[in-house]
């Protein structure tokens, strides 16, 4: 009798070692799969898009030796935050620039250069500065 339950014990936790055995080579490999899967696509919007056109690096190359602080303060030219000037205005200004005062930037800078100008520099507050 006691061994009648001790050879069903014996079988029990053979199944359960057996089970547990082949259960988890089998688990890990599931999840080195799915993990090397998910790799190549990252999570939409994890990391920010790229702005086409870095406005920031261009301001500092074309712009800061007279517009100071990107375009947050006043240096030989005016701040440019707080503009009367509308985006059509910038526009001209910043391609034909002002005879004997700016440089015109048409020759430069490409259409879509400038065009983000203008929305930087609409986008500027002065709470920035
Ligand atoms: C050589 C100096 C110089 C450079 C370089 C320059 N500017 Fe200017 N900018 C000026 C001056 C001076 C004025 C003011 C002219 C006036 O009295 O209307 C001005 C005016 C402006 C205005 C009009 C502001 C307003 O409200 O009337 C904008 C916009 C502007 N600049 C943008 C730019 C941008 C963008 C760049 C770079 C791509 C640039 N500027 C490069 C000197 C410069």
């Amino acid at each position: 009798m006691i061994q009648a339950i001790w050879k069903t014990c014996m079988t029990a936790a053979f199944v359960a070692v057996t089970m547990g055995l082949s259960g988890v080579p089998l688990f890990a490999a599931d999840e080195a799969a799915e993990s090397k899967e998910a790799a190549p696509a990252p999570e939409p919007g994890a990391e920010p898009e790229k702005p086409r056109v870095d406005v920031r690096k261009l301001f500092a190359m074309n712009c800061s030796w007279c517009h100071d602080g990107y375009g947050l303060h006043a240096g030989k030219g005016p701040k440019l935050v707080g503009t009367k000037l509308n985006e059509k205005q910038l526009y001209e200004r910043i391609a034909k620039g002002k005879s004997g005062y700016m440089p015109g930037f048409e020759k430069t800078l490409k259409k879509e250069q400038i065009d983000a100008f203008v929305e930087y520099i609409k986008g500027l507050k002065e709470t920035d500065s």
